[in-house]
């Protein structure tokens, strides 16, 4: 069983997807960590992030580790997980993520993983695992998901939500809902009544 749980930036899916796992007991997968980890190492390298070619040697060593805690991110022996979420790499994900190059090998590192986990993104429940039997698509508006994230980043909540409408709108190809997804808007939910909502639509 595969369970996919897509939305936009900062709609709470990492969380969700890990609470919503943990209850079945199965693991979970976030694929932005992955286009994450490229971004960081391209920007550590100094290289173009709109090159894929530029960007392709630096994959052999990344790999994704997905504990049902907390998903980790290796490149060779190094720990990149807790470098993943600056405002640094958020400001050049999303031209990382629009390469075609690098969306194939995201897309065959998680089809590699055995069933039954649970996949979080933008593009599971549509491109990554179509034939998904659950699949969900969790929004908020700018202003709530900016409020959430501003407890992660230094910035304030009106340069945090302005970035984060641009990472939409960058995102917008590969960012809608399947047309067989379940859309909760997460606005007026806890993390918690998210979770719920999920688990009672899988029951
Ligand atoms: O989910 P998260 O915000 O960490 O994703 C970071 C970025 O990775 C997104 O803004 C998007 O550009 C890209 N992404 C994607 N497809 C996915 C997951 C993430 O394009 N399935």
């Amino acid at each position: 069983m595969i369970v996919t749980i897509d939305g936009v930036a900062a709609s709470g899916k990492s969380s969700v997807s890990s609470g919503v796992a943990q209850a079945l007991g199965v693991p979970y997968v976030s694929s932005g960590l992955l286009y994450r980890a490229v971004t960081l190492l391209g920007l550590n390298a100094g290289a173009e992030l709109a090159d894929a070619s530029a960007l392709l040697p630096l994959l052999p060593g990344v790999r994704l580790e997905p504990l049902a805690s907390g998903n980790r991110v290796w490149n060779a022996d190094h720990d990149l997980t807790a470098d993943l979420h600056s405002t640094r790499v958020d400001g050049g994900v999303s031209t990382v993520a629009a390469l075609p190059e690098i969306r194939e090998w995201v897309d065959a590192q998680l089809r590699a993983l055995p069933a039954p986990l649970v996949a979080e993104g933008r593009d599971m429940g549509t491109n990554v695992f179509p034939h998904a039997p659950h699949k969900f698509y969790l929004t908020a508006s700018p202003r709530v998901r900016a409020e959430r994230r501003a407890k992660e980043r230094p910035e304030d909540i009106p340069a945090i939500e302005a970035a984060l409408t641009e990472r939409d709108r960058q995102d917008t190809t590969q960012s809608a809902p399947a047309p067989d997804a379940r859309v909760i808007d997460t606005g007026p939910l806890t993390l918690q009544g998210v979770i719920d909502t999920i688990l009672a639509d899988l029951r």
